[in-house]
Formats: C-alpha cells, structure tokens, sequence
C-alpha cells in the first residue's frame, strides 16, 4: 500500500534532477541554473505523494479486479507485462489481453482533498495493438466505491486520457464532475496516436487553472471556469436590450456625389453586327431588305447605379451589452474533490493491447516531470528502437510468407481489414453511447 508520503531527493538523484533540468531551462533564460536548481530541490522535497504505481512485484495487492461483467463473460484478463517492445523488459505495467472484453481494475489510497492544494494525475499508456478505436484513460473515485463492484456506471470524479476513434477522435479526455454531472473538457486537445508509451499529465490547480501535458509537454492550459461548462456564465446578453432603431448597420452606401453620365440611358443594349454580310442568294423581292442581325452591345453597362462607399457613419452590427447573470453564483471550491479515495481503469476494448504505467497522483507538478523524465524519460528511445526492430521483422516474414505474392491477394487482404475495420467502428459507436449517456 502506497501511502502519503515526503519526498526528500538523495544526493543520487541529483543527477538525475539536474539533467532533467535542461528541458525547464527554456522557461527561464535569466535565472541563473543554480537557483532554478535550488527551486526545483525545493519543490521537490515538499511534493505529496498520495499514490504512486509502478507496477512491479506485489502489484495484485495493491489492486482490485471488479466482478464487473464476470458473469457475462466478457470480463478481460490483464497482463503483468513490459510489452511486445520496451526500453526495458523488467519495467512491466498491465496490459489488457483478450479482445473484445470489458475491463474494469481499481487500487486504494488514503483519502485525500486536494482544497488549497494542486493535483496532479499522471500515468503513462502504450497502445501496441494499433488501437482504432478506444480509450486509454483512467479514473479517479471518491467517496466509497465498492471496488468488486466497479464499472462504467461507478460515479467518478475526473476521467482523463487518450481516446481514439477513426480518422475523426483522437484526443484527450479530461471530464470532470461537478455537483454530480460529468462536463466534458470545451477545448480539442490532442493525443499520440502511434504504438509506443505516452505519459499523460492532469494538473488542476487552486487558482481554477489547469494543464494538460503529454510527455512532460503542454499541450493545453486555461480555466476551469472557461473551458467546462461547470458553471453557468459569469455574464450573459443582456435580453432586455434592443437595437436601437437609428443604429447604422450598413457598411456601405450609394456615394451621394456619383451622377449619372451624360447619354448613359442613350446607349442601346443591342447593336447591328457589322460583321454580318448580306447573303449572296439574298433577294430583296422576295426576302425584304436585308437587316445586320444585332448582338449585343459591349458599352452597355444595364442600368446605372451610384458606386458605393464606406458609410461615414456605420457603427458596426449591433451587438446586446453584456450584463452580469444573475443564476451564475461563484464557487471558490470549484476545483475541489473532497474525497478522492480510489484510481482505476475502466474500458470497453475491442482490440487488446493498451498498457498502463506509472501512475502518479501528487500535489507537486515538479516531482510528476521528474518521475515522468525517470521512467517514460529513460526508456522511451530503446522502446522506440524496439518498435521499429519489431516491425522490420514483421515486415519481413511477412514478405517470406508470401513469396509469389499476387495483386488479387493483396485485394483480398484490403478487404479482411476493411471488414475489421468497419467491425470496430459499430463496437465504437456503442463505446462512444456509452460515454455519451454518462455525460
Ligand atoms: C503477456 O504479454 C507478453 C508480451 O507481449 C506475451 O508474450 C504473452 O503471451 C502475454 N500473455 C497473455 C496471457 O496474454
Ligand atoms: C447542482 O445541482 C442541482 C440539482 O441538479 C441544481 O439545482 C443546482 O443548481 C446545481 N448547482 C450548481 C452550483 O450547479
């Protein structure tokens, strides 16, 4: 059991500190390193620490399968594994391994408000299955959650991480709830959607600020009181206010000094055409005179109208005053989870193969980069060199495999995925009810 504890940094991971200052020393070009350094021991060594899983040896007790969807049968199994490919075979996480199933895991600390207090919620996911369509985010719980009993119906208090779906989602999730409705996050923020291990970072702060980072990056920062709708708005059109009925909304008028040309209205819209030629066999007896036919007339402009100018006296559209709402009242604990008691992971996945790491949740933003630079950090450049030594293997049995592979078998391949692919998309579209329903 993980619980609360005092970070002091030893005099060995100085090192480790000082080179993950080099990614910080872009935020403040004019301090000098060594009181930047001194700021970062600093708020290192007063970080909380309310949870940190890195899921090595005694992790099952530390968590709790849900019974959640075991009589249905379609409960998954987690695998205790560092992956296909890693930076590390001994840095193992869980990973979902039967497709197709429904997960549902949770692990306890001791309760906790985050009142006057940032929170930090991190973790890392690797999608090795090429994920579709699906979500790779985890839960924080309050209050008392009967754990066997965990679900997508468990009310929760903040949902974060990556969610995927065809070319059209791809993004972070960050809902939260508020007075017992869950608000999604306003803002479109962006996921990593490839097969290696990104760290995601939730940081809300007291202020009623937020961050969202993806590998110890900012991707997204603002106000809880502007990018969820948790609240109503602070002012509104005031809906009692009407145009006034000299308000000048006309950009343009007709220009008041332009008069008509002299012999404007004298032009014809058609002319004789004086190419035409009277036919040879023409025979005025019989045929009448001979008349040009007429085409049309290129001086002729159709009737005339003033040119128009800018309106010296537009006052542009008219917009209603804004006035304060009178159904919006402050909450100064707009930012507050009283009870967070509980993280968990709770997924539909159609395609196996989403690993979690390291998940952290602190009130120290410094101490969640430097864990971040300490596990995802070291190991994430042999992942990537495993990935790719993975792939060129693959490629190349699978180039063995076929020998005499023909045009007509690559079609039937297209097809096999194209089946698969429309299969994950209807499993998504319930995935994406479901959520729906919840918000
Ligand atoms: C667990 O993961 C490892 C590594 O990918 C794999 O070799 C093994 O077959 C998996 N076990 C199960 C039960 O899925
Ligand atoms: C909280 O929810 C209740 C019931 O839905 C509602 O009446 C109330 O206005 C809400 N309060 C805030 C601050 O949103």
């Amino acid at each position: 059991m993980t619980t609360a504890i005092s970070v002091s940094p030893s005099p060995s991971q100085l090192s480790i500190i000082s080179s993950a200052i080099p990614s910080y020393t872009h935020m403040a070009h004019n301090s000098s390193l060594l009181s930047l350094l001194f700021l970062y021991l600093f708020a290192i060594s007063s970080a909380k620490v309310f949870f940190e899983e890195r899921f090595d040896d005694g992790w099952e007790n530390r968590w709790v399968k849900s019974d959640w969807k075991k009589e249905e049968n379609t409960a998954g199994e987690w695998n205790h594994t560092s992956g296909k490919w890693n930076g590390d075979p001994n840095d193992k996480g869980i990973q979902t391994s039967e497709d197709h199933r429904f997960y549902a895991i949770s692990a306890e600390f001791p309760a906790f408000s985050n009142k006057d207090k940032t929170l930090v919620f991190q973790f890392s996911v690797k999608h090795e299955q090429k994920l579709d369509c699906g979500g790779g985010y985890m839960k924080l719980l309050s209050g008392e959650v009967d754990q066997k009993k965990f679900g997508g119906d468990t009310p929760y208090s903040i949902m974060f991480g990556p969610d995927i779906c065809g070319y059209s989602t791809k993004k972070v999730h960050a809902i939260l709830t508020y007075n017992g409705t869950n608000h999604l996050i306003k803002k479109e923020v962006p996921c990593e959607t490839d097969q290696l291990t990104h760290v995601y970072t939730f940081i809300i702060r007291p202020d009623a600020t937020y961050s969202i980072l993806v590998d110890n990056v900012e991707k997204k920062s603002g106000s809880l009181y502007t990018d969820w709708n948790l609240l109503p708005p602070k002012k509104i059109k005031d809906p009692e206010a009407k145009k006034p009925d000299d308000w000048d909304d006309k950009e343009y008028i007709p220009d008041p000094e332009d008069k008509k040309p002299e012999g404007y209205d004298q032009i014809p819209k058609e002319i004789p055409d004086t190419d035409a030629k009277k036919p040879e066999d023409w025979d005025d007896e019989e045929d009448g005179e001979w008349t040009a036919p007429t085409i049309a007339n290129p001086e002729y402009k159709g009737p005339w109208k003033p040119k128009k100018i800018k309106n010296p006296n537009y006052q542009g559209k008219w917009k209603a005053p804004m006035i304060d709402n009178p159904d919006f009242k402050d909450d100064p604990d707009l930012y507050v989870f009283p009870n967070l008691k509980y993280v968990g992971i709770e997924l539909w996945q159609v395609k196996s193969g989403t690993l979690f790491d390291n998940i952290l949740i602190t009130d120290e933003p410094e101490y969640a980069l430097k864990f971040a630079e300490e596990t995802w950090g070291k190991t994430k450049d042999a992942e990537k060199a495993a990935f790719e030594e993975a792939e060129k293997k693959k490629e190349e049995e699978e180039s063995k495999d076929e020998p005499g592979d023909t045009d007509d078998e690559d079609e039937d391949d297209d097809n096999a995925d194209d089946a698969e692919g429309d299969d994950d998309k209807e499993a998504k579209s319930e995935d994406s009810s479901e959520l729906h329903d919840e918000l």
